[in-house]
C-alpha cells in the first residue's frame, strides 16, 4: 500500500441544554452520572462543533488541535473514546484512492483531529457535550464503526457525560443506567426534532468568559459534600423524569416549564450547598430570572422556560415564535446592548426571528 495517503472526513454535532440536569458521577473513569437527566439538543446550524478527523500512513501520532491551537491527547476521556472507537473499526475501502484498510491496521494508524467550535469554549454553553459526540460520530465514520448511536453514545459519554446525548436531535434522555462497566448508561432519543417544533430557544450569553470551576471539578465537589445533591438524585430526579417524559410527549407547556424552571434553580441550590459553594450564576442571570418569573405570573400561565448550566448564561425556551419576539423585545428593554450591561450578545435559535425583531 502505498505511504503517502491521506483519508478524512468531517462531522458536525450541535450542543445540548439539559432540562432534567446531569450533576454528580457515581464513577468517575467510566462517567456514570448518580441520575438520569434529558436534554433538547440545538438546531445544527448555531452552537455546534465541527470536527474532520484523518487517517494516514504518514502521521507518526495521534494529534488534535481545538480552535487552532493544538491541544494534548494524553487525558483519559481522549484516550478512552479514541481505545474503544479503534476496537470496534472495520474495514474501509476507497477505489478512487487505491485505499484498503483492514480491521487490524487500525491499531497500528494515526489519527490527526481538527476540531472547532463555532461559539466560546467552556463557558457554560455545553461545549464538551458537542466536541465529543463529534469526535466520536467523526472517528466511528472514518473507522467503519458499524454500531448504532445509542452504542456510540456510551462511548462519547466516556469524553463527557452530556456528550452521549448530543448524538441525537430533538429531546433526548441519558439512561443512567445500573450496571458497574457501564454498559447500560446510554442515550435514547425520546422525540425528534421535529415533535415539538413551535417551541424557540433563545440564549443569552450574558459572559463569554470561561468558568472559575469546571462542570466535572464542580460536580465531584457536590457528590463529596452536598446532602442535597443526594436527595436530589435519589429522591426528587426520578420522579421528574417521568414527568418531563409526559410534558414532551403531550406539549404541556406549562408542565415542562415548571419542571425546566425547577430543575435548573435546584441544580443551583446543590451548587451552594457544595462546600465550598460554587456561583454559576451572576446578578444578571439573576435578574433575567426575575423578568420571566414576573411575566409568566402576569399571564397566568408560563411563556417562557429558563435554565442554567454550569455558567451564567440564560437559555430561555419560549413556547411558540410570537412569544419569543416578545421575549427578544424584553431582553433588549431591559438589558439593552451596550459594553456597560453584562448582557451584550444574543445567540438564537432561529435567525429569521432576529430579522422579523429588527436585530
Ligand atoms: C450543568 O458533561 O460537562 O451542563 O461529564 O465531567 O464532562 P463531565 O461534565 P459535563 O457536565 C454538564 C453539566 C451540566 C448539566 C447537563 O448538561 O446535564
Amino acid at each position: 500500500m502505498a505511504e503517502n495517503w491521506v483519508l478524512t472526513t468531517t462531522a458536525q454535532t450541535p450542543t445540548n441544554i439539559a432540562v432534567i440536569k446531569y450533576w454528580g458521577k457515581r464513577d468517575e473513569t467510566l462517567i456514570l452520572p448518580v441520575n438520569s437527566s434529558i436534554s433538547v439538543t440545538l438546531d445544527p446550524t448555531h452552537l455546534c462543533t465541527t470536527t474532520t478527523v484523518a487517517v494516514s500512513p504518514a502521521f507518526q501520532q495521534d494529534r488534535m488541535w481545538l480552535n487552532g491551537k493544538e491541544i494534548s491527547l494524553s487525558g483519559g476521556r481522549y484516550q478512552n473514546c479514541l481505545r474503544e472507537i479503534r476496537s470496534r473499526a472495520g474495514d474501509v475501502q476507497d477505489k478512487q484512492k487505491g485505499i484498503k484498510i483492514e480491521k487490524k491496521d487500525w491499531e497500528k494508524l494515526h489519527v490527526h483531529i481538527a476540531s472547532y467550535n463555532n461559539f466560546p469554549t467552556a463557558a457554560g454553553l455545553a461545549s464538551s457535550a458537542a466536541g465529543f459526540a463529534c469526535l466520536v460520530f467523526a472517528l466511528a465514520k472514518l473507522m467503519n464503526v458499524k454500531e448504532d448511536l445509542s452504542k456510540l453514545s456510551a462511548i462519547a459519554r466516556q469524553g463527557s457525560g452530556s456528550a452521549c446525548r448530543s448524538l441525537f436531535g430533538g429531546f433526548v434522555k441519558w439512561i443512567m443506567g445500573k450496571e458497574e462497566d457501564g454498559s447500560d448508561s446510554h442515550a435514547v432519543q425520546l422525540v425528534d426534532e421535529k415533535h415539538w417544533n413551535d417551541l424557540v430557544i433563545i440564549i443569552a450569553v450574558v459572559s463569554s468568559r470561561q468558568k472559575e470551576t469546571s462542570s466535572t471539578t464542580g460536580m465531584r465537589e457536590s457528590v463529596e459534600t452536598s446532602l442535597l445533591l443526594k436527595h436530589r438524585a435519589e429522591e426528587i430526579v426520578p420522579k421528574r423524569i417521568v414527568q418531563m417524559e409526559e410534558a414532551i410527549k403531550n406539549w404541556d407547556f406549562a408542565s415542562f416549564a415548571q419542571l425546566t424552571c425547577a430543575d435548573s434553580n435546584q441544580f443551583h441550590a446543590v451548587c451552594l450547598d457544595t462546600s465550598p459553594p460554587i456561583f454559576y450564576m451572576n446578578d444578571t442571570s439573576h435578574r433575567i430570572i426575575s423578568c420571566v418569573e414576573k411575566w409568566n405570573r402576569t399571564e397566568g400561565s408560563p411563556q417562557v422556560a429558563y435554565t442554567f448550566d454550569a455558567g451564567p448564561n440564560a437559555v430561555l425556551i419560549a413556547r411558540d415564535r410570537k412569544t419569543a419576539m416578545q421575549l427578544l423585545q424584553r431582553l433588549l428593554f431591559h438589558f439593552p446592548p451596550n459594553p456597560d450591561t453584562d448582557l451584550n450578545s444574543y445567540v438564537i435559535g432561529d435567525k429569521s426571528i432576529l430579522k422579523e425583531a429588527g436585530i
